[in-house]
């Protein structure tokens, strides 16, 4: 962190979380208060991650923001509502804890850049990673040490889950004011090292229906919602924590793959429904179903969130087959030296018998390509300038 009073620049990164107990519907949409608490595990930044530099100066005259090199409008109301909360933490921490706390004026305009390296809105998480790297960066900026969930979560509600590595839970709370609507750590990402994760991309593209708009109706039009959240979850997460404390992958697996269909039929029960899955997806899920089988076990799982994208869970000694498996029912159309991306793996031929099992008939081109990757840390500061995405102005750095 540069320590000149006057400019203040500081980068930051933070990953991507996925859900394996799904948060879906507000009971407040102001503070973004969720329904029900979910769980998730934190992706590991060596492949999905958001980075994000912010800066104040006198010299601004006004906030500004930059995502992946386009100016956004600072309007927006969740980024105000990010911004406030750090403000308010910020003098909060000045009045009553640290009196000598970093001398900046909180009425400096602040200027942020963030930038995804994976594409945003593909339905892989990208406003969980950017406002949990905007929460975590503008606290070091502010010199606020307090605890981020609320400041993530204004943002987007899955961000509060990227605060943290590893497996992370998001504990609905009781208050009206929210203050008890936090994330915290179940195991660290070294708890499991084996567990690795492939995510699918089934479509780049930017979704139909976002979450925000989405979750709004389900609340406001699903029985089964509320019978989900009352119900079903808190039984979950319970018995979710004990998988993961104890490494059980079949109880793990099984229960994500349930917990992803129960709120894709809470999408169908919503009113006009709601469709994330497309054709490509529910092969997948037939692919999954069709593997286990053949195994007599479950060996992978997959879940969905607000998107077509399939992200699949597995150990470590079944990536290769697993991969093998998708590769002969979705083979690569073009990009074929692309197709596999991430944490390297060896190839294996398919056993015939497993082939065989498979009932899919292969449709090439349907997965665009296939990420592999495993459990990781929560948010980092990065030290070198050179990180910066911001000059030396306050502007954007060209391209590289
Ligand atoms: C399906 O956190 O994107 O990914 O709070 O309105 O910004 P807002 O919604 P968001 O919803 C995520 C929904 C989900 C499930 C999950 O991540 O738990």
């Amino acid at each position: 962190m540069a320590s000149d009073k006057s400019r203040v620049m500081v980068t930051c990164t933070a990953p991507v979380n996925i859900a394996v107990i799904k948060y879906w519907g507000k009971r407040d949409e102001e503070l973004i208060l969720p329904l029900n608490s979910s769980l998730s595990v934190t992706l590991h930044q060596d492949q999905l991650k958001t980075t994000t530099t912010a800066t104040i100066s006198k010299d601004f005259t006004e906030d500004r923001v930059w995502l992946n090199g386009v100016e956004v409008d600072v309007r927006q109301p969740r980024l105000q509502s990010c911004l406030r909360e750090i403000h308010r933490l910020a003098r909060k921490r000045r009045s009553t804890e640290d009196k000598d706390a970093p001398g900046l004026s909180l009425s400096h305009k602040v200027h942020v850049a963030s930038e995804n390296n994976f594409p945003t809105a593909a339905g892989l998480a990208s406003s969980a990673a950017g406002y949990a790297c905007l929460a975590y960066t503008l606290a070091r900026v502010y010199g606020v040490e307090a605890e981020l969930s609320e400041v993530a979560r204004r943002g987007s509600g899955s961000a509060c889950r990227s605060l943290y590595g590893g497996f992370v839970e998001w504990n609905m709370g009781e208050r009206a004011d929210g203050k008890d609507s936090i994330a915290q750590q179940v195991a660290p990402e070294s708890h499991w090292p084996e567990l690795r994760v492939i995510i699918l991309v089934v479509s780049a593209e930017k979704k139909l229906t976002g979450s925000t708009a989405g979750m709004q109706t389900s609340v406001e039009t699903s029985t089964l919602l509320q019978y989900r959240a009352a119900s079903v979850v808190p039984a979950r997460m319970a018995e979710m924590i004990r998988c993961i404390r104890e490494r059980d992958f079949p109880g793990f697996g099984q229960l994500t793959m349930k917990d992803s269909n129960q709120f894709h039929a809470t999408c169908l029960d919503t009113f006009p429904p709601i469709s994330y899955l497309t054709d490509t997806s529910r092969r997948i899920m037939h692919l999954v179903h069709d593997f286990n089988t053949h195994h007599g076990q479950t060996k992978v799982a997959y879940t969905f969130d607000a998107g077509p994208n399939a992200v699949v869970f597995t150990l470590e000694d079944t990536v290769a087959e697993f991969v093998a498996a998708v590769k002969h029912c979705f083979p690569p159309e073009s990009n074929g030296d692309k197709f596999l991306r991430g944490l390297p793996m060896k190839s294996v031929p398919l056993s015939d018998e497993l082939k065989a099992t498979l009932g899919l008939d292969p449709t090439p081109g349907s997965i665009q390509y296939i990420i592999v990757t495993k459990v990781g840390p929560g948010p980092q500061i990065l030290d070198d300038p050179l990180c910066h995405l911001l000059g030396p102005d306050g502007l954007p750095k060209p391209a590289a």
